[in-house]
């Protein structure tokens, strides 16, 4: 008989996933002072390393080289512990990812409905992918291409009729569980 030996998972951060405009980024900063951990927001890595705009990237090189930059940076987040991980919405579509990101961090979804999105979205311009004739058709559409893979997160949150201080309580709360046990992969 051969014994298993179950290796419990390493919870030191946490990676916030999840669609645009879910409020990864405003959650993450009230979680992390709460924890008092370290924040790191992928999209403002990037944009710092290279010297231009998420959007300027995708304009000149293209997606796929955006998601690149991601993937690599998704690699160094593992070395890391007490730090709150707010990624881009994309970056759970590039195999290997969230995988990575489960080997040292609890991966919380933040969720919300297309129409929620779009109101939450509706007047800013930074966000390449939705600057589109039809932003609500383009929301609906990549969220429905993206929902398995959100769905692989250890945690959804609903962050519908909730205030950020809310959801973040409801962020901690999954944490702190975690960390006493460890979810299975
Ligand atoms: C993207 C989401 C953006 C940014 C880029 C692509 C996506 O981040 O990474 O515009 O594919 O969903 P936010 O989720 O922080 O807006």
């Amino acid at each position: 008989m051969v014994m298993e030996m179950i290796v419990p998972r390493q919870i030191r951060n946490v990676a916030l996933v999840g669609f645009m405009g879910v409020g990864k980024s405003s959650v993450g900063r009230l979680v992390t002072g709460e924890l008092q951990f370290e924040f790191v927001d992928t999209d403002e890595v990037i944009e710092s390393r290279t010297g231009v705009k998420v959007s300027e990237i995708f304009a000149m090189h293209g997606e796929a080289a955006f998601r690149k930059f991601e993937r690599e940076l998704v690699e160094e987040m593992a070395s890391r512990s007490g730090s709150v991980i707010s990624t881009g919405g994309g970056l759970v579509l590039e195999p290997g990812n969230l995988a990575s990101l489960k080997s040292h961090a609890l991966v919380v979804c933040l969720w919300a409905t297309p129409d929620t999105i779009y109101q939450r979205t509706k007047h800013q311009t930074h966000r390449p992918l939705l600057q589109a004739a039809d932003p609500l058709a383009k929301i609906r559409a990549l969220l429905a291409t993206r929902e398995a893979a959100y769905k692989q997160s250890d945690v959804l949150v609903s962050t519908e009729q909730r205030s950020i201080k809310e959801i973040a309580a409801h962020v901690l709360h999954h944490f702190r569980a975690a960390q006493l046990n460890p979810p299975r992969l």
